[in-house]
């Protein structure tokens, strides 16, 4: 099972998380990052950089693999996920641009933008910890309900529900690309570490359906669960819906003091 972990605000999610990323990069020095994009993981982000400044932590040969992409934007597009990790993540954190990777979006070579970026990551050894957030439908990564669980990174259609919900960082609904590339759910069960973020109400169905659902193929957060070291870190709102919720408080509080997160 996952581990949860509620939290009271985004903020202490951010330093819990942030942490976790500081004790790996303590250990392993060019730790390769699962990065994701969106609102949610900003918190941990933010904390991370105020972390590293703080102790003064040597980021300069982590490395980094982001989730997705989209398919088609413009190179240096605002939005692009190339563009979103250099702004909140490259840049306040000080790491190194050539060892952060981002799936190719560009319609050039598409074809094989999947193998090259699986190619990429058994190269690096794979990834440490992935950071998640999860889709008000379900999904990690851009994977939409119905992704197998053995998928690889490759070209995906995104949902109206996940156009919808990204049209905020764009112009209008209708200039949200139709399609991205994205790790596949079997790519992100071989990351060591899962650590997945939520925030909010609206992610409340998705986090019980990820935690506690059947593991199922339509509910793409469920595959979670099939991994052997999963953390959940949510507030209250989100929490919300879990039907175990007592139980897993009471495990957080009785955590065995040897046992990290
Ligand atoms: P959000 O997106 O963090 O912007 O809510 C999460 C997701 O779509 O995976």
């Amino acid at each position: 099972m996952a581990e949860i972990v509620v939290v009271s605000d985004q903020q202490s999610a951010g330093e819990l998380s942030a942490q976790i990323m500081v004790d790996l990069i303590e250990r392993t020095p060019d730790a390769v990052l699962g990065l994701a994009t969106g609102s949610t993981p900003l918190a941990l982000y933010r904390a991370l950089a105020a972390r590293v400044a703080d102790i003064g932590l040597d980021v300069s040969r982590v490395r980094g693999f982001a989730l997705d992409e989209y398919v088609g934007l413009p190179e240096g597009h605002p939005e692009s996920y190339r563009s979103v990790i250099t702004r909140e993540v490259v840049e306040p954190l000080g790491l190194t641009p050539a060892l952060i990777h981002v799936p190719n979006g560009s319609l050039d070579g598409i074809e094989h933008a999947g193998p090259d970026y699986e190619e990429a990551l058994t190269a690096a050894g794979g990834v440490d910890v992935q950071v998640l957030g999860i889709g008000t439908d379900g999904h990690i990564g851009f994977n939409e309900p119905g992704s197998s669980f053995a998928s690889a990174t490759r070209v995906k259609t995104l949902t109206e529900q996940t156009r919808r919900d990204n049209a905020r960082f764009f112009a209008s609904e209708a200039d949200v690309p139709m399609h991205c590339i994205t790790q596949g759910l079997g790519t992100i069960l071989r990351a060591r570490h899962l650590l997945l973020l939520a925030f909010g109400e609206g992610k409340a169905d998705a986090v019980a359906g990820a935690v506690e659902g059947p593991v199922s193929a339509s509910n793409p957060g469920s595959a979670i669960q099939l991994h052997p070291h999963a953390t959940v870190i949510v507030d209250e709102a989100a929490a919300s819906r879990l039907q175990n919720l007592a139980y897993y408080r009471y495990a957080y509080a009785n955590k065995p003091a040897w046992q990290t997160l």
